[in-house]
């Protein structure tokens, strides 16, 4: 078969491009740990600072030592605005909304998930860096949209302290 030159060039220039973004895809899912949350969980929107996983957001520690940090997105604010998680530490979000869509974001780390109102976004991250992290929303939601932020206060393991006064023992 016959191709002509500048067809193959496109044909050639074509695939380079599909090489480039599968790679940079690629990079940041396994080089950035950037990936899709997959977790599935329900809730009532109506009753969210009822319901007993968020009567009282905010970060607590498990049974066998995991660290949580539960938020609920509201316009035009996180509750609770503020967080102290301990560093190098796997904490595990669980964030959900009242109202409408939001989009949780911890700027300059890979701690991001939209936030569905009728769902719990689920991630678990840990921070290698101690020092204080905005965090923002990042999905139009309104008139108050861009005041709409928090902030994560990451401290070394040694400083922390559970909430409730128990030590963190990981
Ligand atoms: Cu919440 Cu934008």
């Amino acid at each position: 078969m016959k191709v002509d030159l500048y067809e193959k060039i496109w044909m050639w220039a074509s695939g380079a491009m599909l090489l480039a973004f599968f790679g940079s895809s690629a990079v940041m899912a396994f080089g950035g740990a950037i990936h899709p949350p997959s977790h599935v969980e329900t809730i009532d929107p109506a009753r969210v600072l009822t319901d007993p996983r968020f009567s009282r957001p905010g970060v607590s520690v498990d049974e066998s030592g995991r660290v949580h940090a539960r938020i609920v997105g509201l316009m035009f604010a996180w509750l609770p605005a503020e967080l102290v998680v301990p560093a190098s530490t796997p904490v595990t979000f669980h964030i959900t909304a009242t109202d409408v869509t939001h989009g949780f974001q911890i700027v300059r780390t890979n701690g991001q998930s939209m936030v569905i109102p009728g769902y719990v976004s689920q991630f678990t991250t840990r921070f290698t860096e101690p020092g204080e992290y905005l965090i923002v929303c990042n999905e139009y939601c309104g008139l108050g949209h861009h005041t709409m932020a928090g902030k994560l206060g990451v401290v070394p393991q040694v400083q922390w302290r559970a909430p409730g006064g128990e030590r963190g023992n990981q």
